[in-house]
């Protein structure tokens, strides 16, 4: 696996039960996944001597992100390493500009955009679309980085010429209002077996994804049956082999629009973890390896992951206490961490609570408000523990 983020560290734990086991190409001995495979080749993702190193002798050469470039990945192919998801499959994952023409050609929804190539596009854009604009980086955007959701017209004729003067290619959307985002995650194997997991609901603060309902409250069911089959057309359309995330906009009109692919275990599919039969990581390299695929089935009628995003303050409690008086409160919590250090807004773990027995009003059902509230206030106070060391109902262990 080419990276040796969090997604390889989990994608290793789930290598180890198939009776697998991951080389990661790492940057740093102290990377996530690093700390816990035997065979770690350092290196940089975009030297292609490095790639090779790591590719040496392997069933097959997979990702954690989608950074590498295209020509080294044809270089690796060439020289006969099988490289899954393929590089003319990832290119629509890299660069968002090939993706948004690609999923145009395939009639499938998107929103308005435009290649930009001077400021004045702004104004011709945002006249034809009459929505606010949003500028993205065509390449190397994560987590929010490379988006910016224009104030107004100024504001984004401003963030449009900062870019260029820098040399860096963007893009233009339409601002689209939407309801909530979706993600419909899906898995295919070259044999082009496909398998989807219902789709959930992701919410984002500062572009960065803080929890997941699984499956997505109150989704009409023909949004829901569309949503994933499209997940499955794309992922046959494209060549997808492994996991795809299709991160999704639900309007207030009830249409579903494409915002992004990532070819990849994703944050929206770690609640599957614990809460399907089949989890994200087995199932990616499933695919991988050419297996067939797992159950994508929930285990209970939602689950709902929370992100543990470092605090401003790192708490003084150590991370071990924390962990130790969370599975003193929350016995049910699924907690995982990275093994990465403690920065503001850092991804360094996430906490899974699968919906169990029910006292409440009503049924335990994605469609009762009060059920996904109550797992959902549980998922928060437990990931706002890990991360800030405080209970967000004020409870006093001592
Ligand atoms: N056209 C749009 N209209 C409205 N909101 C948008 C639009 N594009 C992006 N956003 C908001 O910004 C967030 C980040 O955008 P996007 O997913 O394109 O960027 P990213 O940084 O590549 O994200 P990721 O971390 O998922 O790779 C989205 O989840 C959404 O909340
Ligand atoms: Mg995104």
């Amino acid at each position: 696996m080419i990276g040796g983020g969090q997604l390889a560290r989990m994608t290793h734990q789930a290598a180890i039960a198939l009776g697998q086991s991951l080389r990661v190409l790492a940057a740093d001995p102290g990377d996530p996944a690093a700390q816990v495979t035997p065979e770690v080749v350092l290196g940089a993702h975009t030297d292609l001597d490095a790639l090779r190193r790591a590719a040496q002798g392997v069933a097959a050469l997979t990702f954690d992100h989608e950074h590498v470039p295209t020509e080294h990945l044809e270089q690796l192919v060439a020289e006969g390493v099988t490289v899954h998801p393929p590089p003319q499959a990832l290119i629509h994952a890299q660069d968002k500009l090939v993706m948004r023409r690609k999923l145009e050609a395939l009639g499938a929804p998107i929103p308005a955009y435009a290649a930009v190539h001077n400021v004045d596009d702004v104004d011709a854009f945002a006249a034809r679309t009459g929505a606010p604009v949003v500028i993205k980086t065509v390449r190397g955007g994560y987590d929010g980085r490379g988006v910016v959701l224009a104030r107004d017209l100024a504001h984004a004729r401003e963030a449009v010429a900062g870019y260029l003067a820098d040399g860096v290619e963007v893009m233009l959307e339409e601002r689209v209002a939407w309801r909530r985002e979706l993600s419909a995650l899906v898995a295919r194997s070259p044999f082009g077996q496909g398998a989807a997991w219902p789709v959930v609901q992701t919410v984002q603060r500062n572009g960065i994804c803080v929890e997941v309902i699984a499956p997505a409250p109150g989704l009409a069911p023909e949004l829901a049956a569309g949503a994933e089959a499209l997940g499955l057309r794309l992922a046959e359309e494209l060549g997808v082999v492994g996991v795809l995330a299709v991160e999704l906009f639900e309007t207030e009109a009830g249409q579903i629009l494409v915002n992004e692919l990532a070819m990849r275990p994703h944050n929206s599919g770690h609640w599957s973890m614990d809460g399907a039969r089949t989890g994200q990581f087995e199932q990616h390299l499933r695919a991988v390896l050419d297996y067939p695929l797992g159950d994508t089935s929930a285990l209970a009628p939602v689950t709902v992951m929370g992100n543990v995003l470092g605090a401003a303050q790192t708490p003084s409690m150590s991370m071990d206490e924390r962990v130790h008086h969370l599975c003193g409160r929350m016995p049910d919590a699924k907690i995982h961490l990275y093994g990465k250090g403690e920065r503001p807004g850092r991804k360094i773990g996430h906490v899974n609570i699968v919906g169990g027995s029910w006292a409440g009003p009503g049924h335990a059902s994605p469609d009762n408000a009060e059920y996904v509230a109550a797992l959902r206030e549980r998922a928060q106070r437990a990931a706002h523990w890990l991360s800030h060391a405080e209970w967000t109902d004020g409870w006093d262990g001592h």
